[in-house]
């Protein structure tokens, strides 16, 4: 019974030692767990006089009491310190900026697209539309390009199976609005093609705006004039522009349309092949055939057609060396042009 001072004095020595919950626990296990020095001693209450038992068991009681009392407030102070230092932590600077929602903008080549389309609206073009899953019949066939023509071989197309095809040109758009309606056409129709080709000026998807105007005593030099007056007003400048005769199937006579390379003004560079021009489209007269193929009759009336190149347009008017950045989404390109 000496001992029991002692031993309520070595426990609270332990209870202070503790530094956090789990050295605690364990603290008290030795002290009031079922195998601690309080137990054996009142196994030990059998051996006294039965006069003396009641007097002693009430101090053990009080000595274990006076532990678990010690116990509990530590465990008060320690759970305490542990909530303090987690609080400290994970403290949030309320103060700082918060991170926002960045408005989105257009992307460069839909910028382009609105704005050629605004241009071929005000010269009294309508806005036409057609599948980017076409058939070989409106991309090849009626465009006066048949099985096994050579012309084919330049598409590099992409095929779901021998009759469906990703189309590689708006030019099928030319032959649904002619089938579609009756003369005169005036129409533009912007959209994406595909082609299997990839380099600084090649991408696999591209875009292309696609014109025919089909009237009576349409001519050449209305095409020149169209054209012409497009890019001088795209440009915002007079450009240098060059009609290179050239071959399509669809186009009788055919020419490709080059602008002088704003990279280089026209000197030679990488982006230019060291031509100095860019090439930006194609056009020509429509073939009798294809109006034909359109139902429209090659007697009475005649038209022109062009096909330009998006994003090579894109590439001039915003100095962008190589066409492929326009497809990689990468915020830091994009965002120059917000
Ligand atoms: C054509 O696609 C013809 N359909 C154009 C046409 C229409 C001619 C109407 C006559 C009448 P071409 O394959 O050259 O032609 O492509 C036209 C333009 O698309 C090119 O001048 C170029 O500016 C652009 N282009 C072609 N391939 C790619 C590509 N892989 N990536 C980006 N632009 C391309
Ligand atoms: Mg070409």
């Amino acid at each position: 019974m000496d001992s029991l001072q002692e031993l309520v004095q070595e426990a609270q020595h332990a209870i202070e030692a503790a530094q956090s919950l789990e050295s605690l626990e364990q603290v008290r296990v030795v002290y009031l767990g079922k195998k601690s020095q309080f137990t054996d001693l009142m196994k030990t209450l059998g051996q006294l006089d039965p006069a003396e038992r009641p007097q002693a068991g009430a101090r053990i009681n009080t000595a274990r009491e006076q532990v678990a009392v010690l116990l509990e407030e530590r465990r008060l102070y320690l759970d305490q310190l542990e909530r303090q230092q987690k609080l400290a932590s994970e403290v949030v600077d309320v103060t700082l900026p918060g991170r926002r929602e960045a408005p989105g903008t257009l992307h460069p080549v839909r910028r382009v697209l609105e704005r050629i389309e605004n241009m071929f609206r005000q010269a009294g073009f309508d806005v036409a539309d057609g599948p980017e899953v076409e058939d070989d019949f409106h991309n090849f066939e009626a465009l006066n390009i048949p099985a096994h023509h050579p012309a084919r071989a330049m598409h590099d197309t992409f095929y779901f199976d021998a009759h469906t095809l990703l189309r590689t040109h708006t030019s099928p758009v030319q032959i649904r609005t002619m089938e579609q309606g009756k003369p005169p056409f005036r129409i533009i129709c912007p959209g994406r093609v595909y082609r299997c080709d990839s380099d600084m000026t090649h991408s696999p998807m591209f875009h292309q705006v696609e014109g025919l105007l089909v009237d009576e005593d349409v001519s050449f030099a209305d095409l020149k004039g169209v054209i012409a007056d497009f890019l001088a007003r795209y440009f915002e400048q007079e450009v240098a522009v060059r009609f290179r005769p050239s071959y399509f199937p669809f186009t009788e006579p055919s020419a490709e349309i080059d602008v002088a390379c704003v990279h280089c003004q026209g000197h030679g560079c990488r982006v230019c092949k060291q031509t100095g021009w860019l090439e930006i489209g194609g056009c020509g007269m429509v073939h009798p055939r294809v109006l034909q193929h359109g139902r429209v009759d090659p007697e009475r009336y005649s038209g022109f057609a062009f096909g330009m190149g998006v994003e090579r347009l894109a590439m001039l008017s915003y100095s962008v060396q190589d066409l492929r950045l326009f497809f990689e989404n990468d915020i830091r390109f994009l965002r120059q042009f917000a």
